[in-house]
């Protein structure tokens, strides 16, 4: 049964402990923006670790960190110049700025399909006034949701900072390309920071400014949508809200994708790693789902997009979009810079098909070059139809450059054998807020301890902050020393540990707990003495049960219990 979270007991501990701060408090705040205190910046990084592992580790893609300020021509090729924005209405009264389709939400499934003239008459229809001050809300436009600046003094330059870390992706596509020996598929991640100039941003860390992503560009052949290890998950259930029936349903993924539920197979695969990769971290598996968009709520480059959704106290929440891209952004890239970015599949067999090639017009070549059109004749017929330009072809013929209209060639229809095809990479795209799954951890860890009389995180250890808590009973007879001891043996990058001898137990455990801290052990007076010596006790934090172990095999426990060990197994 999923314990109910009391937001503001959660938020209050996140403040105290060092998860989350608002950011410039100092000032007044910002909004939509936050900080990461130490607690958080650890549970943040576990987090990515998870993920690190699973793409890098068992899926063998690489990682890359390109730039957060990007020029326009980026952007502009990508569409979010065009298409990123969301749709804004003021109030008339106090100039207050709304998310207009979030001010119908109550009254349609899916508001954010509305077009601006639909959400203008259902203002009207169901007597929608500004929430601050009751005054009438003006026309509806577009808002985009890009920060923009310039890159360099003056205005010489515009740029964006990045909404999606994915386009540093898409823009080092060749360089990747060739890393990987130009081969496909190609699986690259990237984590960090994207930014969008949210209008309302009043859902905490759900909706921010300034955000943190981990995201998996997958290039695939567009003919072979298929995944090596689909045969290993294809029996796994998972909860599957399709956008034909807009139910609920559980079925296996070898179902949804036999059904034609979901698209491919890679597409599937990845949903389905993203369920794991999720419940890992610790998310409720009762409180995860998969929501496929609506044909019209589908971004500007998605051929079919899932979102991963989860049971929050502010209702159903995206947390990560799986999204199969199509050739939408590399063939938007080879547009827009002029360079070809595609992959050579070369074929089993040679295959005999027909082919699009440039012939010259002698004709027309000989009287106008003279003794240069044979060269001329042949250059362009070793080129390929891609390289006409606006309707010219440019050669070079002894280091001059010639510029040739379509009256000295055609493009015609001829059947070839032929090694391979030139075809443009499509990107299954799993994309990851890692903002909102750590809140979310947090949500779905909390939980209120009625004896206790507490609330306790019952955070996964891989991702807890804090593995071990490491205490004396009191801070005095050498009880200190020996703690101090322990910890320092304990305490690693990977394994953090804190030492604590301040307050009585109860309030040294209850602070672990807090925490989420999943173990805690305690140096007492039997260390030194009977038939425990040497000994020392270490306390599960969702049993609160205790055991003895022995105090020179801490880390080799502690070690253990990381790796899976059940406590009572100790
Ligand atoms: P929403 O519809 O909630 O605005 P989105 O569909 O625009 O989200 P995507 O563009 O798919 O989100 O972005 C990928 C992921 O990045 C989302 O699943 C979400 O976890 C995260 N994300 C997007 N916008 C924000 C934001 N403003 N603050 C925090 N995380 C965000
Ligand atoms: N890269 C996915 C998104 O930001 O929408």
């Amino acid at each position: 049964m999923a314990e109910k979270t009391d937001v503001n007991e959660l938020m209050s501990i996140c403040k105290r402990r060092g998860f989350i701060w608002p950011s410039f408090e100092l000032y007044g705040g910002v909004a939509g923006m936050y900080d990461y205190g130490p607690t958080g910046f650890s549970l943040r990084n576990n987090i990515v670790e998870v993920w690190r592992d699973i793409y890098k580790g068992r899926e063998g893609f690489v990682e890359i960190d390109s730039e957060t300020v990007n020029p326009r021509e980026v952007f502009k090729a990508s569409g979010h110049v065009d298409e990123f924005a969301d749709l804004i209405t003021y109030c008339t009264k106090c100039q207050a700025p709304f998310r207009a389709d979030h001010m119908v939400k109550d009254f349609y499934d899916n508001a954010d399909v509305l077009t601006p003239k639909q959400l203008e008459d259902a203002f009207v229809e169901h007597k929608i006034v500004c929430p601050e001050c009751g005054g009438k809300l003006g026309p509806v436009e577009e808002f985009n949701l890009m920060f923009k600046t310039t890159i360099g003094p003056g205005s010489a330059r515009i740029g964006y900072l990045r909404p999606e870390t994915a386009q540093g992706i898409f823009v080092n596509y060749l360089n990747l390309y060739r890393y990987n020996r130009e081969k496909l598929p190609l699986g690259v991640i990237q984590t960090g920071r994207g930014y969008r100039n949210e209008i309302a941003p009043r859902q905490g860390m759900i909706r921010m400014r300034e955000f943190n992503m981990m995201e998996v560009e997958l290039f695939v052949d567009p003919e072979d949508k298929d995944w090596v290890r689909y045969p290993e998950i294809e029996n796994e259930s998972i909860t599957l809200v399709p956008n034909t029936t807009c139910e609920p349903a559980v079925m296996t993924i070898k179902e949804a994708v036999d059904n034609g539920i979901i698209a491919n197979k890679v597409l599937a695969y990845f949903v389905n790693t993203t369920k794991n990769f999720l419940i890992r971290l610790g998310i409720d598996p009762a409180r995860l789902r998969f929501r496929q968009h609506l044909k019209d709520e589908m971004a500007h480059y998605a051929a079919d997009c899932w979102d991963a959704e989860v049971l929050l106290s502010y209702g159903w929440t995206e947390i990560t979009g799986i999204a199969d891209r199509g050739c939408w952004d590399l063939s938007r890239h080879a547009q827009f810079s002029g360079t070809d970015l595609t992959h050579f599949k070369k074929f089993d067999e040679p295959r005999e098909m027909e082919i699009d090639k440039i012939k010259a017009k002698h004709k027309a070549l000989g009287p106008k070059f003279k003794g240069k059109a044979k060269d001329i004749a042949a250059a362009m017929e070793s080129m390929s139809p891609s390289d006409i330009k606006d309707g010219k072809l440019t050669l070079s013929i002894d280091g001059e450059e010639i510029v040739l209209t379509d009256e000295f060639f055609e493009v015609s229809k001829v059947k070839e054998k032929v090694s391979g095809e030139r075809v443009i990479p499509h990107v299954i795209e799993p994309s990851h807020g890692l903002d909102r799954i750590f809140y979310s951890l947090l949500e779905h860890a909390y939980c209120y301890d009625e004896e206790k009389g507490y609330a306790v995180l019952r955070l996964k250890p891989e991702v807890a902050p804090i593995k071990v808590g490491v205490f004396p009973l009191m801070e005095k007879d050498g009880l200190d020393d020996v703690a101090k001891e322990i910890y320092q043996k304990v305490h690693s990058h990977r394994v953090e540990a804190y030492y604590d001898g301040a307050g009585t137990i109860g309030k040294r455990y209850a602070r672990m707990d807090e925490i989420g801290t999943p173990w805690c052990i305690t140096v007492d007076y039997e260390y030194f003495e009977g038939g425990d010596k040497g000994t020392v006790t270490i306390r599960d934090r969702d049993s609160s049960q205790q055991k003895r172990i022995p105090a020179e095999k801490c880390s080799e426990v502690i070690d253990s219990l990381l790796s899976g060990k059940p406590f009572s197994e100790l």
